[in-house]
């Protein structure tokens, strides 16, 4: 197991990766002080691990609730939070209560945001159950629903008590959902990191094919790489936006189609190949390195263009981006592969040569 640190200040946890860490539940019991949680799961994830999770602690005294909620990217809204809110009310969960979320990005969003607005605050504890909850989603205090106008509209930032990702979850994560991951996995390298890139690019093969170490490596990489930009700017007022690389237009992506049509990462990994189209019309990146993101993707079968929509929707859809200020959307673009750069001085014209060149 290894142990990953978020550092901020006096609201600073740890990551725990590794594999069987469900188990047992000894690394959660600190964190339970009146001996009573909820745990907040899926139709799809509780049958798989909630009866482990809730013995392991009832085995120790702990009092478990458990709330479970449809699963899927167009539940994560605000009638979901409504049953949230009125079965903690029902059941007298109190300020110390902690929430736990055994899901995937969708659950920790969700969950973290009611431990955000319940009762005006209570902990909570990330237990990500998908690739990309491990590597991203379930550590830096994003927390938050869709709204029909917009992904991740409504939200805080709100940071958990620790994060436990166990590895041995994603033996039955379906494929598809795998690659999805591997999508914000290779974000990390393309944004700060080229030596993970490079990585990436020699052991991709290893990751499809569900290699335990290259999972463990994989995670704790991406999660060193998150811990160190939230640590550095934890409200995104800079440095954290480029770990929005691809999302403008993904986010764009995943509203047009409906959400849950694209999965989260596709749409990204799609997006990020636009923004590299961008980022060559801009005369930062060569061809050949834009052929590279392409090669990478690919490998991983991963979308590398976008959906058919007319250039207008996506031009409509990108306004709502929250990076979008004093009206000008802002675009996350890469000035060499591994060195990721906030822009809002994209010409018109250039924006629809790639949106034309990139979809389908
Ligand atoms: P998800 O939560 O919908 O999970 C994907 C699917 O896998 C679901 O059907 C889920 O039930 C299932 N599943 C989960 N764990 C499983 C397991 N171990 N075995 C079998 N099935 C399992 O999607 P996701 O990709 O985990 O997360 C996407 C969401 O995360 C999006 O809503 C996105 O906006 C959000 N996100 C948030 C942040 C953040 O910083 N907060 C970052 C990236 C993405
Ligand atoms: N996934 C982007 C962020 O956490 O900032």
């Amino acid at each position: 197991m290894q142990t990953l640190k978020v550092g901020l200040a006096e609201r600073s946890y740890p990551i725990y990766v590794g594999s069987g860490m469900l188990h047992t539940c000894e690394l959660l019991l600190p964190y339970l002080l009146d001996n009573r949680a909820v745990i907040i799961s899926n139709t799809t994830v509780a049958p798989l691990y909630l009866d482990q999770l809730k013995t392991n602690l009832e085995a120790n005294g702990v009092r478990c609730d458990s709330i479970i909620l449809q699963d899927g990217e167009k539940y994560k809204n605000s009638d979901s939070m409504d049953a949230i809110y009125d079965s903690l009310l029902r059941s007298h969960s109190e300020r110390n209560t902690p929430l736990i979320a055994l899901g995937g990005g969708v659950i920790g969003d969700m969950v973290g945001f009611a431990a955000a607005t319940y009762l005006r605050g209570v902990p909570f504890i990330q237990i990500p159950t998908t690739l990309l909850a491990q590597v991203d989603s379930s550590v830096g205090g994003k927390t938050g629903i869709n709204h029909p106008l917009g992904k991740n509209m409504i939200g805080a930032f709100y940071q958990p008590l620790m994060v436990l990702a166990d590895t041995q979850t994603l033996d039955t994560l379906p494929d598809r959902e795998l690659r999805a991951g591997i999508s914000e996995v290779i974000k990390y390298g393309l944004i700060r990191d080229l030596p993970f890139l490079e990585w990436l690019e020699q052991n991709l093969e290893k990751l499809l094919a569900r290699d335990k170490e290259a999972h463990q490596y994989a995670i704790a990489r991406s999660c060193q790489n998150k811990a160190e930009v939230v640590g550095n700017d934890e409200r995104e007022s800079g440095e954290r936006a480029l770990l929005n690389l691809g999302h403008t237009f993904g986010h764009a992506i995943e509203n047009g189609m409906g959400y849950g049509v694209w999965l989260h990462g596709e749409a990204v990994a799609a997006g990020t190949m636009m923004a590299a189209d961008l980022s060559h019309r801009m005369g930062w990146l060569t061809g050949a390195d834009v052929a590279r993101v392409r090669d990478i993707f690919k490998r991983a079968n991963l979308p590398v263009s976008g959906p058919s929509m007319p250039v207008e929707k996506y031009q409509e859809l990108m306004g709502l981006d929250k990076k979008v200020s004093a009206g000008k959307v802002r675009f996350v673009l890469l000035e060499a592969l591994g060195r990721a750069v906030m822009t809002g001085d994209v010409p018109e014209s250039t924006l629809k040569e790639t949106l034309e060149a990139c979809c389908d």
